[in-house]
């Protein structure tokens, strides 16, 4: 741009030089003569009129080119930049509900855009835990997967999900508990909403129970007919399972326990975490929630009470059915970021509430989990919490507030670090470019004609939503979940999976941290003695 100017400039100049040459020439000829006098006046008339227009084109050009300029740095403002980047073609696609009092059957629209290509190309990479993907996927690498693979996870899923030419069809086997199947579905919807044309077509079968199912004793490589195993998808896995994890319906919402969807929380989170500066928060550790849904929980709450010492935590048994009888005044979870330590302790398997722990710029004291939802294997301790281990738990707890209310800077770097990977590394965006790279990945096994069942009905958001006019909370969460046009943004750049050796030096580096802090925890309660 700049450099257009200068050459622009430059050629004006020559201009007038020519034309200062060229009637100094004509003046020596002519400027014997009367005539020539009256011509040479003539010409100085019409140079200085040519001269005056031509400062007034300078100036109006100059003006112009000022305008220029100024577009240009503003252009490089950040925000404006966002706002020319909103492609001319932007699809809006509201929820196309018929008319409340009609009472002929909703269905789907059949204008549903099928294919969008994103304007923005992403050059983001995917967080690192998008790297598990492939390994989820992997023991199907080498047979894809055949319908008699598939159909053997049947007896485990509570739907299967069809996918095809980018219309989805639900068979119901079971319901599943609460509206875990309803959102899980509508999730999927969404994401066919986002990325139009760019889910393959397929069949999976979805698991909506707490723990996985697919337990890798029950398969074997040298016994044919169990080999390979059935492909079934599901919220959390384990070490010692095949199930395929894809995020928990929570992410749209569990209206049941008064919990919105994760766009709306995770800033309502963010809101209450400027309640209560970490200085001023209750120098404890914090937990609330159902202890009897797990051994493990049981046991933590031992941790509560002793004559011997203080224990530094605080525990709080959430009641949920008397919570629904008082409107969940006391659940509010961003009413929960009061402590400068809160705890995360799995339940009967992964806990939807550890992303809600992990926002609160606390220090989270995470109690090894077993089992692993789609985000947590890349997180790393004393970087984003604070391991606990299980069979040592109120010792290890009140070690972990002590050592923070000694060294406070760092136990509130490593508050905010957590924090900050569940907000920026769990940004809806990623969660719908983790289902999108999971079912690409999925589709490209499949090695079987997707057929839709006979008794499986095609659904939309349409059919999910429209007919839920009782003003509750679930229409709500759909409401406000619903993704509203195709992204403009491409999915992030999906990293490279973990290879071997890779892999297992990062979790060699976990365990040595894991190690050390378990080395300072005990060298302090050696120094005091069996309590
Ligand atoms: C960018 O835009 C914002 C909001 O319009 C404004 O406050 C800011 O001063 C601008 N920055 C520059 C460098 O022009
Ligand atoms: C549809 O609504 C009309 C009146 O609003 C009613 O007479 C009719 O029975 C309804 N039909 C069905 C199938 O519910
Ligand atoms: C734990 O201790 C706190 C404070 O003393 C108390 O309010 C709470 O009810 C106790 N929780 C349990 C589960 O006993
Ligand atoms: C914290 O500091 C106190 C007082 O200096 C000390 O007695 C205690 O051992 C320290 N605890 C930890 C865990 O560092
Ligand atoms: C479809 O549903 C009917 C009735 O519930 C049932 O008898 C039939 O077996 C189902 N078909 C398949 C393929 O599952």
């Amino acid at each position: 741009m700049r450099e257009n100017i200068h050459v622009a400039q430059s050629t004006e100049d020559n201009h007038h030089q020519r034309q200062r040459s060229l009637i100094t020439s004509l003046r020596s000829k002519l400027a014997n003569t009367w005539i020539t006098t009256k011509i040479f006046i003539f010409l100085l008339f019409i140079f200085l009129l040519s001269a005056s227009l031509s400062w007034m084109f300078t100036s109006v050009s100059g003006e112009s080119r000022f305008q220029v300029t100024s577009i240009f740095t503003r252009n490089t403002n950040k925000s404006t930049t966002t706002t020319t980047n909103i492609p001319k073609l932007l699809i809006k696609i509201p929820l196309n509900c018929k008319a409340v009092n009609s009472n002929t059957t909703q269905t789907c629209p059949s204008n549903y855009p099928t294919k969008f290509k994103p304007e923005i190309s992403s050059s983001e990479t995917c967080p690192d835990y998008f790297r598990w993907i492939h390994r989820d996927l992997k023991v199907w690498q080498k047979t894809g997967i055949t319908r008699e693979t598939l159909e053997r996870a049947r007896p485990n899923a509570h739907f299967r999900v069809v996918i095809k030419s980018g219309r989805l069809y639900v068979d119901q086997y079971e319901k599943a508990f609460q509206t875990r199947d309803v959102f899980t579905i509508w999730g999927i919807l969404q994401l066919l909403r986002m990325y139009p044309g760019q889910i393959p077509d397929l069949e999976l079968l979805f698991l909506c129970h707490d723990r996985p199912a697919i337990w890798k004793r029950d398969f074997n490589r040298k016994r044919k007919n169990t080999w390979p195993p059935p492909p079934l998808f599901h919220y959390c896995g384990h070490r010692d399972a095949y199930d395929i994890v894809f995020p928990d319906w929570s992410f749209w919402g569990w209206p049941e326990l008064n919990i919105k969807e994760w766009n709306k929380l995770s800033v309502a989170l963010k809101e209450g975490n400027k309640r209560v500066k970490w200085d001023d928060r209750v120098p404890y550790a914090y937990w609330k929630g159902n202890p009897h849904v797990s051994p493990i929980r049981g046991d933590l709450m031992r941790c509560n009470v002793s004559d011997k010492y203080d224990p530094m935590v605080r525990l709080y048994v959430q009641d949920w059915r008397s919570e629904i009888e008082v409107g969940f005044r006391g659940s509010n979870l961003e009413d929960q970021c009061t402590h400068r330590y809160k705890i995360y302790i799995e339940g009967n398997a992964w806990s939807v509430s550890e992303k809600y722990i992990l926002s609160c710029d606390s220090m989270t004291l995470l109690v090894k989990p077993e089992y692993y939802d789609f985000f947590i294997r890349s997180m790393v301790p004393m970087k984003h919490y604070w391991p606990i281990r299980p069979n040592n738990k109120c010792g290890d707890l009140k070690f972990a507030v002590e050592w923070g209310n000694n060294h406070t800077e760092k136990a509130q770097v490593i508050g905010r670090q957590g924090s900050e990977y569940m907000m920026k590394n769990l940004e809806m965006k990623y969660v719908y470019d983790y289902m999108l790279y999971v079912l690409q990945g999925y589709g490209k096994l499949m090695k079987l004609d997707v057929t839709v069942p006979e008794n499986a009905t095609e659904v939309c958001s349409e059919t999910m939503a429209c007919p839920i006019t009782d003003g509750g909370l679930i229409r709500q969460c759909m409401d406000d979940s619903l993704v509203m046009s195709p992204s403009v943004k491409a999915a992030c750049y999906l990293p490279k999976p973990y290879g071997d050796y890779e892999l297992k030096r990062f979790l060699k580096k976990q365990e040595r941290t894991e190690r050390k802090v378990e080395k300072w925890t005990d060298e302090y309660w050696n120094l005091r003695g069996p309590t």
